[in-house]
Parts: structure tokens; sequence; C-alpha cells
């Protein structure tokens, strides 16, 4: 389809592309994929590749591709009316339909959607929302937020600092200030092998109790998290960890931002990660499965209680001071409701739990007894496959080795598309929704053929 042979020469040239080491690709060192074009959990390139795309773009394309029901709401909002801002009480018969759709779909105890364009704005928003809402308490002092090491909240100054790994950090000064962070809840990294699930849960709680007392709970707004841990590694949490991190965060009256940007809309095999965790968040980060990325769309989910205080803020202020030219994008919105829409009629929750199910137990028979898996691990349809040179000494491989990079390789050759996740040699799957058992057992025989391959 596109025959263009100066594209190669046109990117190195023009196209600053994010999370990419920049002076390689200008160099043209590193591939560049042009895709041309997509169908259910397919990608093709240009040069003819058609790839098992087992990562969903970025965990995001969970209707799968080419869902030519979305391609024309979209066509059709274009067409009767393309944009239109949300200010002052504006809104569209699709932003307006959504912001519906979504509540009748949220955990219990939610009020309202503010729209946004990613993931990265929404947390930018939620925790503008959280300092507003403790300024309308008469709380001024009450504005640090917890994050946890790992946990992955976009790349803006703000959300960037919340992001606790160290590629979205180093040389950018961050984390700001007002963030900290606390242990993360990966129980294959504890900090003593000795520990069971039980002890390691414990432990994140008293790690977090500890930064509390040392912090003051008076100077502590907010705690956000991932149901499940994502770009950190796919990480579910131990047992009992969120009905623990939960008591000790009501306590404090700390605020609890569910960062489902991942999660949300049927990852796990429930509509929302909190659902499947039993979660009460004060706000929720929509993205990503909100409209299945067929077009930029966000959200945050505030609950009453939040809502009550700034409806208040508002009597008291005047407008609220915040706002995005393109918050409830109609074009964002037809797709989202078109999306969600396909999400019920083909099941898709319910195949996120049961083929991911599937997937993560054949993915943990095919590879767990491998000399360098550390484990094998996954909830709903995310699963994760992290390697260490020495199994039972858990020593991790030399970083400049990069395991994880070789096997997404490796697996690429195999012509599945997984993703090197970027702390850690871990090779993470986050197909699409739709994905069948044997579009699972190929990524699973794929990736021994890519363990074997890199390891021999
Ligand atoms: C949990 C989580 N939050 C926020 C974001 C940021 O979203 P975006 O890249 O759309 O800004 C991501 C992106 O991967 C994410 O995984």
């Amino acid at each position: 389809m596109l025959k263009n042979d100066m594209l190669d020469q046109w990117d190195r040239e023009n196209f600053f592309h994010p999370s990419t080491h920049l002076a390689q690709h200008a160099r043209g060192e590193t591939p560049n994929r042009i895709v041309t074009g997509g169908s259910g959990v397919y990608i093709e390139d240009r040069d003819g590749n058609r790839l098992l795309d087992a990562f969903a773009g970025l965990y995001c394309v969970n209707v799968g591709y080419g869902r030519t029901e979305i391609a024309e709401a979209i066509a059709e909002q274009a067409k009767e009316l393309a944009y239109y801002h949300a200010y002052v009480g504006h809104g569209t018969e699709a932003s307006i339909t959504l912001a519906k759709m979504i509540i009748e779909r949220a955990p219990k105890n939610m009020s309202k959607v503010y729209f946004g364009l990613g993931g990265s704005d929404a947390n930018e928003t939620n925790i503008k929302l959280v300092w507003y809402y403790n300024n309308m308490l008469g709380r001024p002092e009450k504005k640090k937020i917890i994050s946890r090491w790992r946990g992955y909240h976009g790349s803006g100054l703000m959300t960037g600092s919340l992001t606790g790994l160290e590629t979205f950090h180093n040389k950018f000064d961050l984390p700001f200030d007002k963030v900290i962070h606390t242990e993360a809840p990966y129980y294959y990294r504890r900090p003593d092998l000795g520990m069971s699930e039980a002890d390691f849960t414990a432990h994140c709680v008293a790690e977090l109790e500890a930064l509390i007392e040392r912090e003051g709970a008076d100077t502590i707004a907010a705690f956000i998290g991932e149901p499940v841990l994502g770009t950190g590694g796919i990480v579910p949490p131990p047992a009992g960890y969120w009905d623990a991190i939960q008591k000790v965060l009501k306590k404090h009256d700390i605020l609890l931002i569910a960062d489902e940007v991942v999660t949300g809309f049927g990852r796990l095999g429930t509509m929302f990660g909190s659902d499947h965790y039993g979660i009460e968040p004060d706000i929720i980060t929509i993205a990503k499965g909100l409209t299945s990325a067929y077009a930029p769309l966000s959200g945050s989910i505030v609950s009453k209680k939040v809502w009550d205080v700034l409806e208040r803020g508002t009597d008291e202020n005047g407008p609220i001071g915040h706002g995005w030219t393109y918050s409830a994008h109609p074009i964002g919105a037809a797709a989202g409701i078109a999306n969600l829409k396909l999400v019920d009629s083909l099941g898709l929750v319910k195949n996120a739990g049961e083929t991911g199910a599937y997937f993560v137990k054949t993915m943990k028979e095919a590879l767990s007894d491998h000399a360098n898996v550390a484990e094998v691990r996954g909830e709903g349809m995310l699963c994760a496959v992290e390697f260490v040179e020495d199994k039972a000494e858990r020593r991790f491989f030399d970083p400049a080795a990069k395991i994880g990079p070789q096997m997404a390789a490796a697996l690429l050759k195999e012509g599945v598309i997984g993703r090197a996740m970027p702390q850690g040699d871990i090779l993470g799957f986050a197909p699409p929704l739709c994905l069948t058992r044997e579009e699972a057992d190929k990524v699973v025989a794929a990736t021994v053929k890519a363990v074997k391959g890199v390891f021999g």
C-alpha cells in the first residue's frame, strides 16, 4: 500500500519518536517498522510481515484491529460535527452519552467523568483535583502524593514524578518533591527470600505506615496505584495487598487514586481492576481501553465524595480553572461509545478472564521449569515472563546483557510482538481482549522458541 521509498529517510530526518534511542535511530542503527494495517490481533507492515500483536499496541487496542464499527462511528461523527468544546457546560450527544455509559459501568460511588486525551493528562488532572479538594477542606498542607516504585502513571512533569521507574526520572530532574514513593508490591523481588506472600504484604503495609509516619499524615493527600503493576513489570499484587493498603489510607484520610489506564474496561476479566480486587477508589484514571485507541481519549472518574467538595468549591470560587481544548472531543467520544458497545456485544470482559487464564496457565506450563525463567505471572489478559541468571540464588542478569530486549527481538522473529519491559529482564504480554485459545497457543509456542533461541 505505502510504496514511498523515501519514508525511511524522511523518518530518520524529521520524526522525533517517543521512548526511542534517538541517536541510534537517527543513524539508522535501529529498525523502523512502518505499520500499514491490522485485523483482529494481527498487524501488517509495509515489508509484508504479518505479526501477532500480543501487546495490543501499548496495551490499548483491546477490541483488536480493523473494527469497522468504530471506524464508521468516527467517520459519522466527523461528518456531523468534528469538534466543539466542552467548556462552560457545552457538550455533544457523543460526550454526554459516553459519560453516562462510563458511570453505569464504573464501581459504586462514582459520580462524574472529566474527559482528557491520554492517561498522562488524566493523572495530571487527578492531582490538581486532589489539591483543590484539600484546599477546599481547609487543609493546604495536605498535598503530597504517595506512589509506588515501579508504578507507571505517565510522562508529564507530575505524572513522570509519580512514575517510579528510573528511565522516566533520570536527566529530567524528576521526581518533584511533592511525590514520595513506597515499596513496589512485587513479591518476586521481596527484600528477603524467606518471606511468604502474607509476610510480604505485611512488609508493604509497614513500609507505607512508616512513610506516612515520617512525612506526617497531615501532609499527604493521596495514594496512586495501578491495580496490577503494568510497565513496572506486569506484577499482580501479593494476596491481601489492596485490602490492607486501603485500611491504612482510610485511617489517615488519604485519598486513593486507582490508575486503571491499563486495567479499565475488561483487561482483568472484570470491567474494572477495582472490581477485581475490591478497591474502593476516590478517583479512577481511564484511557487506553476506553476507545481501544481508535481515537485519543482519557478520563478521570470522580467519586461522589470528591465531587461534592469540587461543587462547593465552584460555589465559593467560580468556575473550575481546569480544561483542555480537546476535553471530551466528539470524535474520541464517538469512538468510545462504539468501542464499549463492542466490548459488551463480543463478551470481551469474560473472554479476557477466561482466555487470559488459559494463556497464563499455558505459558506457566511451557516455561516455569526453565533454568532461566524466574517466574511466569499474570492476571486476566496480562502475562509476564521474568528471566534470571541463577534461579536458586535469584541472581539477575547484568542489565548490559539486555536479555529482555533480546527476548523481544527473538519473539519478533517468530512473528509475535511482546514487550521488553523497561526495568528488568521481563517479557510482557497484554494481547487484545479478543485473543482466542489458538492465538494464545501461538504466542506461547513462539515464546518457547524465543527462549530457546536466546539461551540455547
Ligand atoms: C497505568 C498507566 N497510567 C498512565 C499511563 C499514561 O498514559 P498515556 O501514555 O496515554 O499518557 C499509562 C501508559 O501506559 C499507564 O500504563
